[in-house]
């Protein structure tokens, strides 16, 4: 298998109608020119999702995802793009060509199957071996609770070492390149090696249950106690999760995803009938997790060791606060919602549902905190709240944290929360917030992408921010007229869209000559579909706007407006670091410097009133 040529690609794409596709999964409703549903990639009670027959587009405005025909079956079958391709030439009975040896995907496809392939004879060699090292690998196991009906499940199995994997696999006519970007061999002195020998594996599996990866633990107290598969092409530790493919029915089913820490904890969960339950791969948890789990489920309990390391990936799982603290209205349910629950009694939750069985664990789970409360009281906890000291250093410690949230219902109430517990006057609390804002807002500018976010959050956190709305109207009027285009080009060099992914958009618009509409997206989703996302949702929403340059000189002004903010901003922020240790003539330059700005910013407010007083007319 190999390349589709752009011709083949075409007339599929001609012969695909876009919206008898999605009703085969989403019910759609016609309204005005465009089908409408319920988004099929994020939980939503509302309509947010739209397909335009014209464009033959889709776009979800609740969690930004959009696309063509080819992009929705991507999106939903997890399918690569020749895979979409070649489904919908199935479907339309149309012959297409394939040219060359089909490297990428065939290629992916060889590593799976080694792996598979691997996973199964590791598997054999745990149940059948007579091997020493087995028998006691397999009494290890079962002494753990963990019998011949649990390894089955799990594909549990052994690794010998001593190169029997490679001779196996290379019987099956794996290649040496195959079995080693496959991370499951290593080149040695005298040919390849095994890259496991002498551990205890568990496979890790993709949503469709092939084995991509593995973790392998030692029988004694050896270190590295795991040693898991390094990143390959079909294995990424940010993305994959411990028995997603067996537990994601069951989280379907529960509304609800537990992610614990350990691969064992998992097998020890299921083995008691708490089968919603997922492990990351030794790493926290990510955005990538939280997608995925987010499609599956809208609450994420994370259950964690109370050890330290369990505790500070607590502390990191901070960077999801904004899942939390997008704005319910509107959205429903559609931000993930993610609680924080800490195993009692110092033990992991294999141990613990050992001795307070499922029972004790589901209370657990069911106890989980919500995680800004989880962090507000842990920063709490950590000072000694009997001295004045202890409640004011927990007291700014605390109030950083709520600075970042948004949603006033909800900081009114962890204020309050934090009032009792200080015993502090609410008017303290909340000027201690006030205070903590402008810091944040500097910071929140650097470190946008460090955040974790469920796509739905994301969408409707930005919706809050005006120059986000202003700069993708622009870039909306920019895609919708040709002419636009070479001003436009100025515009992002002078840096006056702020939002990274609107910057590529308008930069791939920009790149595209004069080409509107599908053909415009079809260009764009090609070189970056995450820029062909957002301009599905733009290339269909023509508003029809009478004068789209009036339009634009108009945002443009808003632009600018917003940009000298953000620079006053920042340098606010770096007078606020020097004062402290007193600076005085960087100080009197950044002073010199805001003062500067605030007179344009002062020019653009009056250009902007101009402009309205004078009917447009002044240029
Ligand atoms: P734990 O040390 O808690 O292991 O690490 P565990 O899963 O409970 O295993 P048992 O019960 O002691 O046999 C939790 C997770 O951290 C990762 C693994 O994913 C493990 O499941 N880890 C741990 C590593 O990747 N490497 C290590 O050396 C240790
Ligand atoms: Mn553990």
């Amino acid at each position: 298998m190999g390349r589709i040529p752009d011709e083949d690609v075409q007339r599929v794409r001609e012969a695909t109608d876009v919206v008898a596709l999605i009703s085969e999964s989403v019910v759609l409703k016609k309204k005005g020119r465009l089908f409408w549903g319920l988004c099929p990639f994020h939980g939503e009670k509302t309509p947010s999702f739209k397909v335009d027959p014209a464009t033959q587009l889709w776009h979800c405005f609740g969690c930004g995802e959009g696309g063509d025909a080819f992009g929705f079956l991507m999106r939903q079958e997890h399918m690569e793009f020749p895979d979409a391709v070649r489904l919908l030439a199935d479907r339309g009975r149309i012959e297409i060509r394939e040219e060359g040896g089909g490297v990428d995907r065939g290629h992916k496809e060889r590593l799976t199957e080694a792996s598979d392939a691997a996973a199964r004879f590791y598997h054999r060699t745990l149940v059948m071996s007579r091997d020493d090292a087995v028998e006691r690998a397999r009494s290890y196991l079962s002494g753990r609770g963990f019998g011949s009906e649990v390894a089955k499940e799990f594909m549990v199995g052994y690794a010998p070492g001593r190169g029997a994997l490679v001779r196996y696999l290379k019987e099956a006519g794996f290649t040496d390149t195959e079995m080693i970007e496959a991370n499951l061999a290593l080149k040695g002195d005298r040919g390849l090696k095994d890259r496991f020998y002498e551990r205890v594996m568990f496979p890790i599996h993709d949503l469709q249950g092939r084995a991509v990866g593995f973790g392998g633990r030692v029988m004694g107290d050896a270190e590295p106690k795991y040693l898991n598969t390094q990143e390959t092409p079909i294995f990424h530790k940010s993305r994959n999760l411990y028995a997603i493919d067996r537990a994601k029915n069951e989280i379907v089913k529960a509304g609800e995803a537990v992610v614990v820490e350990g691969y064992t904890d998992v097998i020890a969960l299921h083995a008691a009938g708490i089968k919603n339950v997922v492990a990351t791969l030794g790493t926290a948890l990510t955005r990538d997790h939280v997608k995925l789990l987010g499609r599956f489920a809208s609450r994420i309990v994370y259950l964690f060791d109370a050890d330290e390391a369990g505790l500070r990936a607590a502390e990191r799982a901070g960077e999801f606060l904004d899942v939390l603290l997008a704005p319910p209205e509107g959205l429903g349910s559609a931000a993930v919602d993610l609680a924080v629950a800490v195993v009692p009694d110092g033990k992991d939750p294999a141990d613990y549902v050992l001795t307070a069985g499922a029972e004790g664990m589901r209370k657990v789970i069911g106890d989980a905190s919500p995680l800004l409360r989880f962090l507000v009281d842990r920063r709490l906890d950590a000072h000694d709240l009997s001295l004045p000291e202890g409640r004011a250093r927990a007291l700014t410690s605390v109030a950083r944290l709520l600075a970042s949230m948004k949603s006033t219902v909800f900081l009114h109430e962890y204020m309050a929360h934090v009032q009792d517990r200080l015993g502090l006057d609410y008017l303290v609390i909340q000027q201690a917030v006030n205070e903590a804002r402008p810091e944040q807002v500097a910071r929140d500018g650097e470190g946008e992408d460090a955040a974790g976010v469920s796509a739905a959050a994301a969408v409707a956190m930005r919706r809050q921010d005006p120059g986000y709305v202003a700069a993708r109207e622009y870039v909306r009027l920019v895609a919708q007229s040709g002419e636009l285009r070479t001003s436009a080009r100025e515009v992002l060099s002078e840096g006056l869209v702020h939002d990274e992914i609107l910057r590529r958009t308008l930069s791939a618009v920009v790149d595209a000559g004069s080409t509107v509409g599908t053909e415009l997206y079809t260009l764009v989703a090609e070189t970056d579909p995450e820029a062909g996302a957002v301009l599905s949702g733009l290339v269909m929403d023509d508003e029809d706007s009478a004068n789209k340059s009036t339009e634009a000189r108009d945002v443009l002004s808003k632009l600018k407006e917003f940009a000298l903010e953000r620079q006053i901003i920042e340098k606010k922020a770096q007078m606020r670091a020097l004062s402290e240790v007193k600076a005085s003539a960087e100080y009197d330059e950044l002073f010199r410097e805001i003062a500067g700005l605030q007179v344009k910013l002062d020019r653009v407010h009056r250009g902007l009133a101009d402009c309205s007083d004078t009917d447009g007319s002044v240029g």
